[in-house]
Protein backbone atom coordinates (compact mmCIF):
# COMPACT_ATOMS: atom_id res chain seq x y z
CA UNK A 1 0.00 0.00 0.00
CA UNK A 2 2.79 2.16 0.42
CA UNK A 3 5.92 1.61 -0.76
CA UNK A 4 9.24 3.28 -0.64
CA UNK A 5 12.21 2.82 -2.65
CA UNK A 6 15.47 4.46 -2.20
CA UNK A 7 14.29 7.95 -1.27
CA UNK A 8 16.84 10.98 -0.56
CA UNK A 9 15.37 14.49 0.59
CA UNK A 10 18.25 17.14 0.55
CA UNK A 11 17.58 20.87 1.29
CA UNK A 12 20.59 22.27 -0.37
CA UNK A 13 23.63 20.75 0.53
CA UNK A 14 21.93 19.54 3.87
CA UNK A 15 20.75 16.09 3.12
CA UNK A 16 17.72 15.46 5.61
CA UNK A 17 16.45 12.01 4.29
CA UNK A 18 19.23 9.35 3.38
CA UNK A 19 18.20 6.27 1.07
CA UNK A 20 15.12 5.24 2.61
CA UNK A 21 13.76 1.95 1.91
CA UNK A 22 10.27 0.78 4.04
CA UNK A 23 6.59 -0.83 2.98
CA UNK A 24 4.05 -0.70 4.89
CA UNK A 25 0.64 -2.77 4.47
CA UNK A 26 -2.91 -2.29 4.69
CA UNK A 27 -3.95 -2.31 8.06
CA UNK A 28 -0.34 -1.70 9.46
CA UNK A 29 0.44 1.47 11.17
CA UNK A 30 3.80 2.03 11.39
CA UNK A 31 5.11 4.22 13.73
CA UNK A 32 8.01 7.10 12.52
CA UNK A 33 9.93 7.96 15.14
CA UNK A 34 13.55 9.63 16.21
CA UNK A 35 15.00 12.61 17.69
CA UNK A 36 14.24 16.03 16.65
CA UNK A 37 15.80 16.76 13.07
CA UNK A 38 15.98 13.11 12.29
CA UNK A 39 14.05 13.66 9.16
CA UNK A 40 9.80 12.53 10.06
CA UNK A 41 8.36 15.56 8.86
CA UNK A 42 10.87 15.55 5.88
CA UNK A 43 10.14 12.03 4.79
CA UNK A 44 6.22 11.99 5.16
CA UNK A 45 6.31 15.48 3.19
CA UNK A 46 7.96 13.70 0.10
CA UNK A 47 5.42 10.71 0.61
CA UNK A 48 2.49 12.61 0.79
CA UNK A 49 3.49 15.10 -2.44
CA UNK A 50 4.02 17.99 -0.47
CA UNK A 51 7.70 18.48 -1.53
CA UNK A 52 9.74 17.05 -4.10
CA UNK A 53 12.14 13.75 -3.11
CA UNK A 54 15.26 14.72 -4.21
CA UNK A 55 15.32 11.22 -5.62
CA UNK A 56 13.90 7.56 -4.94
CA UNK A 57 10.41 6.39 -5.79
CA UNK A 58 7.20 6.23 -3.83
CA UNK A 59 4.29 3.95 -4.59
CA UNK A 60 0.95 5.13 -2.84
CA UNK A 61 -2.03 2.49 -3.27
CA UNK A 62 -0.41 0.97 -6.15
CA UNK A 63 0.55 4.49 -7.88
CA UNK A 64 3.87 6.39 -8.39
CA UNK A 65 3.87 9.12 -6.96
CA UNK A 66 5.76 11.51 -9.40
CA UNK A 67 4.29 9.57 -12.16
CA UNK A 68 0.72 9.57 -11.60
CA UNK A 69 0.44 12.23 -8.65
CA UNK A 70 -3.44 13.36 -8.93
CA UNK A 71 -4.36 8.80 -8.19
CA UNK A 72 -1.52 8.75 -5.71
CA UNK A 73 -3.16 11.90 -3.59
CA UNK A 74 -6.42 10.89 -4.13
CA UNK A 75 -5.81 7.47 -2.28
CA UNK A 76 -3.62 9.75 0.56
CA UNK A 77 -4.29 12.10 3.05
CA UNK A 78 -1.91 14.18 5.14
CA UNK A 79 -2.17 15.68 8.80
CA UNK A 80 0.39 18.24 9.21
CA UNK A 81 1.42 19.40 12.81
CA UNK A 82 0.49 22.63 11.94
CA UNK A 83 -2.68 22.22 10.69
CA UNK A 84 -3.83 25.46 8.20
CA UNK A 85 -7.30 27.00 7.66
CA UNK A 86 -9.15 29.22 5.45
CA UNK A 87 -9.58 31.97 8.16
CA UNK A 88 -12.77 33.08 6.63
CA UNK A 89 -14.66 30.16 6.40
CA UNK A 90 -16.57 28.10 8.78
CA UNK A 91 -16.05 24.67 9.83
CA UNK A 92 -19.13 23.62 8.35
CA UNK A 93 -17.78 25.43 5.26
CA UNK A 94 -14.36 23.68 5.28
CA UNK A 95 -15.56 20.43 5.24
CA UNK A 96 -17.74 21.59 1.97
CA UNK A 97 -14.54 23.28 0.41
CA UNK A 98 -12.64 20.15 0.99
CA UNK A 99 -15.56 17.68 -0.25
CA UNK A 100 -15.97 20.00 -3.62
CA UNK A 101 -11.91 19.82 -4.33
CA UNK A 102 -12.17 16.01 -4.00
CA UNK A 103 -15.52 15.39 -5.56
CA UNK A 104 -16.96 13.84 -2.85
CA UNK A 105 -20.75 13.27 -3.38
CA UNK A 106 -23.13 13.26 -1.01
CA UNK A 107 -20.81 14.93 1.49
CA UNK A 108 -23.02 16.13 4.21
CA UNK A 109 -23.68 12.52 5.14
CA UNK A 110 -20.60 12.02 6.05
CA UNK A 111 -19.12 15.70 7.44
CA UNK A 112 -21.72 14.97 9.86
CA UNK A 113 -20.66 12.36 11.89
CA UNK A 114 -16.87 13.21 11.43
CA UNK A 115 -17.77 16.66 13.44
CA UNK A 116 -19.16 14.39 16.04
CA UNK A 117 -16.10 12.02 16.00
CA UNK A 118 -13.70 14.81 16.86
CA UNK A 119 -16.57 16.54 18.97
CA UNK A 120 -16.74 19.83 17.18
CA UNK A 121 -20.15 19.67 15.84
CA UNK A 122 -21.23 22.38 18.19
CA UNK A 123 -18.25 24.58 16.87
CA UNK A 124 -19.66 23.63 13.14
CA UNK A 125 -20.75 27.85 12.55
CA UNK A 126 -17.65 29.17 13.50
CA UNK A 127 -14.17 30.24 12.47
CA UNK A 128 -11.20 29.33 12.95
CA UNK A 129 -9.88 31.88 15.37
CA UNK A 130 -12.74 30.97 17.55
CA UNK A 131 -11.78 27.48 18.25
CA UNK A 132 -8.85 26.47 20.34
CA UNK A 133 -5.45 24.97 19.10
CA UNK A 134 -7.10 21.40 19.66
CA UNK A 135 -10.09 21.91 18.04
CA UNK A 136 -8.19 23.42 14.77
CA UNK A 137 -6.56 20.32 14.44
CA UNK A 138 -9.59 18.09 14.88
CA UNK A 139 -11.27 20.19 12.10
CA UNK A 140 -7.84 19.84 9.85
CA UNK A 141 -8.49 15.72 10.79
CA UNK A 142 -11.76 15.80 9.98
CA UNK A 143 -11.20 17.63 6.71
CA UNK A 144 -8.24 15.20 5.72
CA UNK A 145 -10.83 12.17 6.13
CA UNK A 146 -13.44 13.19 3.76
CA UNK A 147 -12.47 11.78 1.11
CA UNK A 148 -11.89 8.41 2.91
CA UNK A 149 -8.48 7.92 1.98
CA UNK A 150 -6.93 4.61 1.81
CA UNK A 151 -3.37 5.75 2.98
CA UNK A 152 -3.04 8.15 6.18
CA UNK A 153 0.46 10.52 6.75
CA UNK A 154 0.21 11.72 10.59
CA UNK A 155 2.79 14.28 11.55
CA UNK A 156 2.41 14.77 15.70
CA UNK A 157 -1.45 13.71 15.90
CA UNK A 158 -1.65 13.95 19.49
CA UNK A 159 0.02 17.17 20.35
CA UNK A 160 -2.05 19.76 21.54
CA UNK A 161 -4.97 17.12 22.04
CA UNK A 162 -6.26 16.66 25.94
CA UNK A 163 -6.37 13.67 27.35
CA UNK A 164 -9.70 12.50 25.95
CA UNK A 165 -9.03 13.96 22.89
CA UNK A 166 -5.78 11.71 22.64
CA UNK A 167 -7.84 8.62 23.29
CA UNK A 168 -10.00 9.32 20.58
CA UNK A 169 -7.63 9.84 18.18
CA UNK A 170 -6.39 6.75 18.86
CA UNK A 171 -9.55 5.53 18.70
CA UNK A 172 -9.92 6.91 15.21
CA UNK A 173 -6.60 5.72 14.00
CA UNK A 174 -7.04 1.78 15.28
CA UNK A 175 -10.64 1.84 13.70
CA UNK A 176 -9.35 2.87 10.46
CA UNK A 177 -7.02 0.30 10.19
CA UNK A 178 -8.79 -2.20 11.31
CA UNK A 179 -11.08 -0.76 8.60
CA UNK A 180 -8.09 -1.35 6.02
CA UNK A 181 -6.27 2.05 5.50
CA UNK A 182 -2.68 1.74 5.57
CA UNK A 183 -1.24 4.49 8.13
CA UNK A 184 1.79 6.57 8.88
CA UNK A 185 2.27 8.08 11.90
CA UNK A 186 5.41 10.09 13.67
CA UNK A 187 5.24 11.03 17.40
CA UNK A 188 7.21 11.62 20.11
CA UNK A 189 5.08 10.00 22.45
CA UNK A 190 6.48 6.92 22.49
CA UNK A 191 4.15 4.84 25.09
CA UNK A 192 0.90 6.27 22.80
CA UNK A 193 3.01 4.91 20.18
CA UNK A 194 2.92 1.56 21.77
CA UNK A 195 -0.74 1.84 21.28
CA UNK A 196 -1.54 1.96 17.87
CA UNK A 197 1.31 0.54 15.67
CA UNK A 198 1.60 -2.66 14.67
CA UNK A 199 5.38 -1.59 13.08
CA UNK A 200 7.94 1.23 14.03
CA UNK A 201 10.35 3.14 12.21
CA UNK A 202 13.42 4.18 14.03
CA UNK A 203 15.40 7.28 12.51
CA UNK A 204 18.58 8.78 13.03
CA UNK A 205 19.95 12.21 10.95
CA UNK A 206 17.58 11.60 8.42
CA UNK A 207 18.99 7.24 8.08
CA UNK A 208 16.96 4.07 8.90
CA UNK A 209 18.60 2.69 12.32
CA UNK A 210 15.92 -0.29 12.41
CA UNK A 211 12.08 -1.12 11.50
CA UNK A 212 10.05 -3.83 12.04
CA UNK A 213 7.26 -5.23 14.01
CA UNK A 214 7.54 -3.99 17.74
CA UNK A 215 8.38 -7.17 18.45
CA UNK A 216 10.94 -7.60 16.22
CA UNK A 217 12.24 -3.69 16.75
CA UNK A 218 12.40 -4.23 20.87
CA UNK A 219 14.46 -8.31 20.55
CA UNK A 220 17.11 -6.31 18.42
CA UNK A 221 17.62 -3.56 20.75
CA UNK A 222 16.38 -5.46 24.56
CA UNK A 223 20.13 -6.84 24.96
CA UNK A 224 18.20 -9.50 26.22
CA UNK A 225 16.37 -7.76 29.27
CA UNK A 226 12.97 -8.87 29.11
CA UNK A 227 9.60 -6.06 28.64
CA UNK A 228 11.67 -3.21 27.45
CA UNK A 229 9.63 -0.76 26.24
CA UNK A 230 9.93 1.52 23.17
CA UNK A 231 11.44 4.54 25.08
CA UNK A 232 13.97 2.59 26.29
CA UNK A 233 14.38 1.70 22.81
CA UNK A 234 14.35 4.45 21.38
CA UNK A 235 17.37 5.88 23.92
CA UNK A 236 19.37 2.67 22.81
CA UNK A 237 18.78 2.79 19.41
CA UNK A 238 19.36 6.65 19.11
CA UNK A 239 22.35 7.21 21.67
CA UNK A 240 19.88 9.42 23.74
CA UNK A 241 19.84 13.03 23.00
CA UNK A 242 22.34 12.71 20.56
CA UNK A 243 21.17 13.21 17.05
N1 LIG B 1 12.88 23.77 4.43
C1 LIG B 1 14.02 23.35 4.96
N2 LIG B 1 15.21 23.89 4.55
C2 LIG B 1 16.39 23.47 5.07
N3 LIG B 1 16.50 22.51 6.00
C3 LIG B 1 15.37 21.95 6.43
C4 LIG B 1 14.08 22.34 5.95
N4 LIG B 1 13.14 21.59 6.58
C5 LIG B 1 13.81 20.79 7.42
N5 LIG B 1 15.13 20.99 7.34
C6 LIG B 1 16.18 20.28 8.08
O1 LIG B 1 16.02 18.89 7.84
C7 LIG B 1 16.27 18.16 9.05
C8 LIG B 1 15.07 17.28 9.33
O2 LIG B 1 13.98 18.12 9.70
P1 LIG B 1 12.53 17.51 9.95
O3 LIG B 1 11.59 18.65 10.18
O4 LIG B 1 12.23 16.56 8.86
O5 LIG B 1 12.80 16.71 11.31
P2 LIG B 1 11.79 15.98 12.29
O6 LIG B 1 12.31 14.58 12.50
O7 LIG B 1 10.40 16.13 11.83
O8 LIG B 1 12.01 16.76 13.66
P3 LIG B 1 10.98 17.12 14.86
O9 LIG B 1 10.95 15.92 15.77
O10 LIG B 1 11.65 18.28 15.54
O11 LIG B 1 9.66 17.46 14.27
C9 LIG B 1 16.58 19.17 10.13
O12 LIG B 1 17.99 19.26 10.26
C10 LIG B 1 16.02 20.47 9.58
O13 LIG B 1 16.77 21.58 10.03
MG1 LIG C 1 8.71 17.05 12.57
Amino acid sequence: MIEVQGLHKRYGNFTAVSDLSFAVRQGEVLGLVGPNGAGKTSTLRCLAGIIPASSGTVRIAGHDLAADPIAAKRALAFFSDEPRLFDYLTARQHLNFVARIYGVANHEAIAQPLLEEFEIADKADQLPGELSRGMKQKLAIACGLLHSPQVMFFDEPLTGLDPLGIRRMKNSIIKRARAGATIVLSSHLLHLLEEVCTHVLILKRGEKIADGTLAEVSARFSNGDANVNLEEIFLRATGGSDI
